[in-house]
């Protein structure tokens, strides 16, 4: 049994309505909203949070939102801050997601500031990273992936208390939304890298202590012999949370890892 606490979230990216949301939630089996042997996150739109966190304030499932801005306030016409996000009761941010970096052109030194402003706000960041299909065949692309590590988390003073509240996620690019999981061994051979990058910049302890997700066509069919990995802690998941039978049966099988 792993000593680090599985962690089941979904990514509803641009989808569902407030009513929608709310829909989700009323029809969440009760023993999805009350698991309490694994970490479970519905990072929603921003239009949904304050729907969900009220739908969610008596339950295990937590908030989380798709993105951050890193300054606390200002003329920033769009954007949302940290503590607008805290202030609604959620508690985990994605940072860094491939859609982020390709369509809205985030790059590292933003991603690491926001990173930064999430956790000094109290929440908890999901550090998304992962190749493309092209960088992956030209080889050499564990570098990058070891690369937006270091950036991601370039400054970053390590505590007890950050390493169970940072998370990374692995998603190869080339595996989002497209039905074709990476293998096993592959996701965990990667968060195997990740892990040393990890040792290397905080030591064994921090390394060892830290959950690493993967994600990428995540399915209640495919998440058993993830998370039979030794590397892979749980599961950054699009498609297969939006539905809520297929989001309490991820849940349920995560669940299985943390007893
Ligand atoms: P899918 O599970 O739909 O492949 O999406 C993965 C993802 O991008 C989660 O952040």
């Amino acid at each position: 049994m792993s000593q680090r606490k599985p962690v089941m979230a979904g990514n509803w990216k641009m989808h569902k309505t407030q009513i929608e949301a709310q829909a989700f939630v009323e029809a969440l089996p009760k023993a999805a909203l009350n698991e309490d042997a694994v970490e479970a996150v519905i990072c929603a739109p921003f239009t949904s949070l304050s729907t969900l966190q009220n739908l969610l304030k008596d339950s295990q499932v937590s908030l989380g939102a798709q993105n951050v801005y890193h300054e606390p306030q200002g003329a920033y016409t769009g954007e949302i801050s940290a503590g607008m996000l805290t202030a609604l009761g959620v508690s985990y941010v994605l940072i860094g997601h491939s859609e982020r970096r390709e369509y809205f052109q985030e790059n590292d030194v933003l991603l690491n500031l926001k990173l930064k402003a999430a956790l000094e706000a109290g929440l908890n960041p999901i550090l998304c990273c992962g190749e493309s299909l092209a960088e992956r065949e030209a080889g050499g692309f564990e570098a990058k992936i070891l690369r937006q590590i270091e950036l991601g988390l370039s400054g970053v003073q390590m505590s007890p208390s950050y390493q169970q509240r940072i998370l990374i996620a692995y998603e190869p690019i080339w595996a989002i939304g497209t039905g074709k999981t990476c293998d096993d061994t592959e996701a965990n051979r990667i968060l195997g890298l990740i892990r040393q990058q990890i040792a290397r910049m905080y030591g064994e302890d921090t390394a060892k202590a830290m959950r690493l997700l993967y994600g990428g066509s995540v399915k209640p069919s495919t998440v058993a012999s993830q998370m039979a990995q030794p590397h892979i802690d749980g599961g950054l998941v699009g498609g297969a949370s939006l539905e809520p039978a297929s989001f309490a049966e991820l849940i349920r099988l995560c669940a299985e890892h943390g007893r």
